[in-house]
C-alpha cells in the first residue's frame, strides 16, 4: 500500500511533542524549567527524532519503540539553537514563531535552559527500554560525538570563525556538516544501530544522512535569503546581518539551489537497497531539502 507521507509525519511529530510535554511535566527545583519548556514545547518540525524512527523503519522494526531516545536528540537540538540565537552568537530575537529564549528570560538563565537541555537529553536517551545495554551505550556515544567539538559545536565554532571572511568551498562544507550534518547523522545512525542494521545497511545510510544534512542546511541558507519571517518563525538576513560564510555568500542563490537539488537526488540513491519500506525515509529526506519552513 502506498504510504500516506502526511499522515505519516503528522502522527510521528504528534508522538514526539506529547512525549516532551509529558517528560517535562516532572520539574526540577527552579524555574529553569519554564526557560527549557519555552524553547521545546514551542513546535519545531522534529525533524531529527522523526528521521531516528524513519530509519528504523526502513530496517524493518518499529520506529515508535526508539520514542524515547529519539527525543533525547530534539532536546539537543533544542539547546542548541538557543545558544544558537544568543547575543555573543547569532544575536536573533525570533525562534519557533515567538521570541528568542534569551529575549524572554534573559541570556543567563536562556544559557542554563540550554545547559539543562543538553543534560536532561542524556537522562532520557539512558532512559530508552527494550534495548540491549550495550547497544543503547553505542548510541549515546554515538551521539555525544556528533554533538560535541567533533560534530555540531565544532561546526558552530568554525561558523563563527568564518564570519566577515572569505573561505573555500571545501571549509564551507566541513562547517555544514559540522554544525548540522552531525546531528542528522546521530538520528540517522542512532535508529540504524537501535533497529540492529548490519553494517552494508549502516554504510549506505551514514552516506544517507550526510548528504541529506548537508543539503538541508544549504536549504536553511537559501531560506535565510528568500524566505519571510512568517514563514519560517525566525527572522530572514540573520546570515548577512552577521556576515556568515554561506552556500548563498560563496556561490550565488542559483547555484546554491542546484547543489541542495543534487545532494539531495545523491542522498536518495543511497536508500536504493532498502525497497518500500524506506519510502517514509525518502519523503522525509524530500521534506527537508524542499521545505518552506
Ligand atoms: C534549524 O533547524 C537549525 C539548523 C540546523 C539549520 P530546524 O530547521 O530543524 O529547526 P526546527 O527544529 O524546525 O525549529
Ligand atoms: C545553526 O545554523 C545550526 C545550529 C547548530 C543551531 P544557523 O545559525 O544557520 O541556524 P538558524 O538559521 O539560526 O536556525
Ligand atoms: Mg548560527
Ligand atoms: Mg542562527
Ligand atoms: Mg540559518
Amino acid at each position: 500500500m502506498a504510504l500516506d507521507f502526511e499522515k505519516y509525519y503528522e502522527s510521528r511529530k504528534q508522538l514526539v511533542d506529547n512525549f516532551l510535554e509529558k517528560r517535562m511535566q516532572k520539574r526540577g527545583i527552579s524555574n529553569v524549567d519554564d526557560a527549557m519548556k519555552y524553547s521545546l514545547l514551542a513546535g519545531g518540525k522534529r525533524l531529527r527524532p522523526i528521521l531516528l524512527m524513519a530509519t528504523a523503519d526502513a530496517l524493518g522494526a518499529n520506529g515508535y519503540d526508539f520514542l524515547t531516545a529519539a527525543c533525547g536528540l530534539e532536546m539537543i537540538h533544542t539547546y542548541s539553537l538557543i545558544h544558537d540565537d544568543l547575543p555573543c552568537m547569532d544575536n536573533d530575537d525570533y525562534r519557533r514563531g515567538r521570541l528568542t529564549n534569551h529575549k524572554v528570560f534573559g541570556e543567563a538563565l536562556a544559557l542554563l535552559a540550554g545547559d539543562g537541555l543538553l543534560t536532561l537529553a542524556f537522562e532520557v536517551m539512558a532512559e530508552q527500554r527494550n534495548v540491549k545495554p550495550s547497544t543503547l551505550v553505542e548510541f549515546i556515544h554515538e551521539t555525544a560525538m556528533c554533538a560535541g567539538n567533533f560534530g555540531m559545536v565544532g561546526g558552530q565554532a568554525l561558523d563563527l570563525e568564518a564570519e566577515g571572511r572569505a573561505i573555500s568551498a571545501k571549509e564551507l562544507k566541513t562547517l555544514h556538516e559540522g554544525k548540522t550534518g552531525a546531528m542528522f547523522i546521530a538520528a540517522v545512525r542512532g535508529g540504524a544501530h537501535l533497529a540492529g542494521a548490519t553494517e552494508e545497511q549502516l554504510l549506505a545510510l551514514t552516506r544517507f544522512a550526510e548528504l541529506v544534512g548537508l543539503a538541508f542546511q544549504i536549504e536553511d541558507d537559501i531560506l535565510d535569503v528568500t524566505s519571510t519571517q512568517e514563514e519560517l518563525g525566525k527572522p530572514i538576513g540573520s546570515d548577512a546581518k552577521n556576515e556568515k560564510s554561506t552556500y548563498v555568500s560563496l556561490f550565488g542563490l542559483e547555484e546554491a539551489r542546484k547543489m541542495a537539488d543534487e545532494t539531495t537526488e545523491e542522498a536518495l540513491r543511497c536508500l536504493d537497497m532498502f525497497g518500500e519500506k524506506a519510502d517514509a525515509l525518502r519523503e522525509l529526506a524530500k521534506l527537508m531539502c524542499h521545505r518552506r519552513s
